[in-house]
């Protein structure tokens, strides 16, 4: 549960767009050039909610005119949307504004023949990957506890065995009723509910508090995390990100072009597929990615990442440093700022004012944090992700080089770039890498927005991490109910309890 405590709520839109962008393969020019040995393999799965087919379940709260850009970005990420709206939700919001945005018939009337002969509700449920209620007000919670299947909505979820993820939105006093709590609590310990938000903030009743509902970004997070593999459940996972800045004085540094979009997306996927994430974060100008399951600890120097990583490493499964640690810092840092009047160097004199033109900067080396980790480790744990980060085309030479940072480094495999080429690299929304293990088998996975490069790479590397550094008993149980930590979405269930029976 402490992983969860730093939910924040800004919303990476790198990450959503990567969910439809197009990922052009290698270039005959590009591919003629690798060696024979390397695999080049297109990625195929852009999105976790692509092809998944979503009900959403729409409620009669005033939120429900939020259920229009959640249906949106739904469909954006290639998903299969069926919406079932409740009565008073066509109050809110018209039926043709969902059946537009979803492009499909909304369902609304469990017994009007016509609906049940185009898909009857048991169907419905049966063919659902997910299903979200959003919002979901307080009288449908009940409605589900109490196991009711008077409406369309409440029989869809009876009838269905998929995950149920419930986005509650309701004034703040109906929220705090012990009943709500209770008939949530009993919807929770089925382990198919689970819940994400609500927010706290101005509701529309006036009233200021909980029971806002969270931003649909965060609810296609959830649901993002609800049908990912679950593949690293269980797993602690640190992630470093970003640049380090060396500070000169006290207004200046010395930094590097390293964006940490690279490293932020690592740290998504791997939430999404149910680790624990601690994200260790150099000066970025990004937001904590969605969807819970991500402490994010800001450090601004090398020396400042090396403490907060030793302290997490001592526990954790897996390590990856995506950081671009600055190798070298000033010897002493300047009280204040430096002056040119004050630095040695060649003088100049400009009337009475003597002023430097040159200046010497004497650095000295930071340690080497990836190796550090490394030589410390024991039993093989934590299994160690380094980043080679590197400017040349060639292919070849860029295997070269990472596998001669895996040996100095001691670790379980390289994932190395070129961050020279434009549109790729620091600072850019896309990436292209090589996976380098050791015994020198490589897989270059091309040109592709990070986050789809993230999954893809934990594609790779899930099957790799050894059992042994498996910690727990499996999935992550986040503790939070209700409020911001609550957007942190419970961790799924396993599938294992999916299985359609036929129906005789
Ligand atoms: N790294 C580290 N500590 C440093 C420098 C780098 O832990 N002081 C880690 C990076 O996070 C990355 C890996 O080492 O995972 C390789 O970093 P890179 O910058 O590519 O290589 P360097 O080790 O700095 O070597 P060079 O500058 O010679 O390429």
């Amino acid at each position: 549960m402490g992983v969860l405590a730093d939910f924040r709520r800004r919303r990476d839109r790198g990450g959503t767009e990567a969910f439809v962008a197009p990922f052009p393969f290698h270039s005959r020019f590009a591919r003629s050039r690798l060696p024979a040995a390397f695999e080049v393999t297109s990625l195929a799965n852009v999105s976790g909610l692509k092809g998944k087919n979503i009900v959403l379940g729409v409620t009669g709260g005033i939120a429900a005119y939020k259920a229009g850009e959640l249906c949106r970005l739904l469909v954006k990420a290639g998903a299969v949307v069926r919406v079932v709206m409740t009565d008073a939700a066509t109050r809110f919001i018209t039926p043709l504004t969902m059946q537009t945005l979803s492009a499909s018939h909304v369902a609304r009337d469990l017994f009007d023949a016509d609906e049940e002969a185009r898909i009857g509700h048991i169907r419905l449920g049966d063919e659902a990957d997910l299903i979200i209620v959003a919002p979901a007000t307080a009288d449908a919670i009940a409605r589900f506890a109490a196991g009711t299947a008077g409406d369309l909505l409440a029989a869809v979820v009876l009838a269905s065995r998929s995950p149920v993820l419930l986005a509650p939105a309701m004034n703040v006093n109906m929220w705090q009723n012990p009943l709500t709590q209770q008939n949530l609590g009993r919807l929770l310990g089925l382990s198919r509910f689970k819940t994400v938000g609500p927010d706290a903030g101005d509701l529309a009743c006036g009233w200021v508090g909980e029971g806002r509902l969270i931003d649909p970004t965060e609810i296609v997070a959830a649901a993002e995390r609800l049908v990912a593999p679950g593949d690293l459940a269980g797993r602690r996972i640190v992630v470093t990100a970003g640049p380090t800045f060396e500070p000169i004085d006290d207004v200046r540094f010395l930094g590097n072009r390293s964006s940490g979009k690279m490293g932020f997306a690592m740290a998504q996927a791997a939430a999404r597929r149910g680790a624990s994430v601690i994200l260790i974060a150099g000066p970025v100008a990004l937001g904590t990615p969605p969807g819970g399951g991500i402490l994010r600890q800001d450090v601004q120097t090398a020396a400042e990442m090396r403490v907060a990583l030793i302290a997490a490493a001592a526990r954790a499964d897996v390590v990856v440093m995506a950081a671009a640690v600055a190798d070298f810092k000033p010897a002493s840092r300047a009280e204040g700022k430096l002056s040119r009047r004050s630095v040695a160097g060649v003088v100049a004199h400009a009337g009475t004012r003597a002023r430097a033109t040159t200046m010497s900067l004497a650095l000295v080396a930071n340690p080497d944090l990836l190796a550090e980790i490394s030589r410390g480790r024991r039993g093989g744990r934590p299994w160690l992700v380094g980043f080679a980060a590197e400017v040349t085309a060639d292919a070849q030479e860029l295997v070269k080089r990472a596998i001669r940072k895996l040996s100095e480094k001691d670790c379980d495999v390289i994932i190395a770039n070129d961050v020279g080429t434009a549109g790729t690299g620091f600072g850019g929304d896309e990436n292209a890498v090589t996976l380098v293990f050791p015994g020198g088998a490589s897989e270059v996975l091309p040109r592709a927005p990070k986050i789809v490069l993230a999954d893809a790479i934990w594609d790779r590397l899930a099957g790799r991490i050894p059992n042994r550094a498996r910690s727990g008993s499996g999935r992550r149980v986040d503790g939070a109910v209700s409020g911001r930590r609550a957007a942190a979405v419970r961790a799924p269930g396993p599938r294992v309890a999916q299985t359609r029976g036929r129906r005789a």
